[in-house]
């Protein structure tokens, strides 16, 4: 049965009130599947795992089977995952525990949350290692390509991140163009997709990738998050485990009993939700931006930060515009005023983009971002709002 966008609203409880939300890409509303599977599992099975009494062995049962579907959903083996509770914070442990030689080089990009950025710093002190920063700036299209990195590649880097797709400008990056040539240069390649998994499918195998991180709470989820560590970039990671326990899955290594049971028993009902579902969403994704870039690019006022175009293959709906002498702020302050339209303004922990990459002011932008259970009728209201507040 192919996937039904207008059906699949009446999946999420929060939809069913007086509200257009417009910050999914901050998180995004949670699956009713999800949120009743939670209520089951704390009222009938919330007891301490690796008990063989019968509750004890039904909870086991459906821990298991949550870390089974998240490391199926990727393309992962079951040991080369780790669930805990943000990307922030598996990338922090990765960080603690990854292991180079002192002098060696790390490339980071300019265009990240700074989930993406600051582990790697603090391991870069921790290690004594050498920080590059790659970005693209506008005249470059501020976008993350082979021509910026390569550059900056050279034997001594050992350790490159950058995200799939920026939380401010919406373009997808080639993670596995990327990725061939990091590895080529002798290199660990890590991708942050938390704003990729809203809206696109996963597969850490086919992006060829060695680190992979998202956090489900934007992908329909409760609040946890997925980290994958290919089993060969395994060996540079240092087990942080008890001295008693195992040390063989990337849950051993970096787990710190951080899969919270709740959030991991919910994760099958996410997969089974957007199984097969994700050529319906990019279609009607790609539907949704027209409807604001078309608005956006018509006015000579606005500038969209990121690219313009409306395909679904370049970009996600994460939409960042400014208005010329118009702040940030105050366009969500005049929306919120005469609507019940959600969205934001700011840097949204990209700071080195705003400031930097962009050259923006304290408010940064506003943004706007969709996903596949936005109507075309809220986008299209969106637009009749945004001309009611303009200049
Ligand atoms: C691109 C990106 N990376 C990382 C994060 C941080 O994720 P978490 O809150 O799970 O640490 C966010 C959150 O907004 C994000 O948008």
């Amino acid at each position: 049965m192919s996937f039904n966008i207008t059906k699949a609203r009446e999946r999420f409880p929060a939809l069913q009130q007086d509200q257009v939300f417009l910050d999914n890409a901050g998180g995004s509303q949670a699956l009713g599947d999800v949120i009743d599977s939670i209520t089951q599992y704390l009222s009938k099975t919330n007891v301490q795992l690796g008990a063989s009494y019968h509750t004890g062995s039904v909870s086991n049962t459906k821990y298991e089977e949550g870390y089974q579907a998240a490391a199926k959903y990727i393309n992962a083996g079951r040991d080369e995952i780790v669930l805990g509770g943000s990307t922030t914070q598996l990338f922090m442990n990765l960080a603690g525990a990854l292991q180079f030689n002192e002098g060696d080089e790390i490339i980071l990009s300019k265009m990240e949350h700074e989930t993406n950025v600051k582990p790697w710093l603090f391991m870069a002190e921790r290690l004594k290692l050498t920080v590059k920063w790659w970005y693209s700036s506008k005249e470059d299209g501020l976008k993350l390509t082979l021509n910026n990195l390569k550059p900056l590649l050279s034997p001594k880097v050992k350790f490159v991140a950058c995200t799939h797709v920026s939380n401010i400008l919406g373009t997808i990056h080639d993670v596995k163009a990327i990725a061939d040539v990091v590895h080529e240069a002798g290199a660990l390649f890590c991708v942050d997709g938390v704003s990729y998994a809203p809206h696109r499918k996963v597969d850490v195998k086919a992006f060829g990738v060695d680190f992979y991180s998202f956090s489900w709470y934007k992908v329909y989820g409760p609040h946890i998050a997925v980290l994958y560590a290919s089993n060969s970039a395994q060996q540079h990671v240092k087990p942080m485990a008890h001295f008693f326990n195992p040390t063989k899955t990337l849950e051993d290594k970096l787990g710190f009993a951080s899969s919270n049971y709740e959030c991991v028993q919910s994760i099958p009902q996410i997969v089974s939700y957007l199984d097969g579902a994700f050529d319906d969403i990019a279609e009607h994704e790609g539907k949704l931006q027209k409807i604001l870039l078309d608005f956006l690019n018509s006015r000579p006022d606005i500038t969209v930060h990121g690219s313009t175009s409306t395909d679904s293959s370049v970009r996600v709906p994460t939409i960042s515009f400014t208005v010329k002498d118009v702040n940030s702020k105050k366009i969500v302050e005049e929306a919120e005023k005469v609507s019940n339209y959600g969205f934001r303004w700011g840097h949204f922990y990209s700071k080195r983009l705003c400031d930097e990459v962009l050259g923006l002011g304290p408010e940064a932008v506003t943004r706007v971002s969709m996903v596949h259970y936005n109507s075309e009728e809220e986008i299209r209201g969106l637009v009749k709002v945004l001309e009611q507040i303009l200049p």
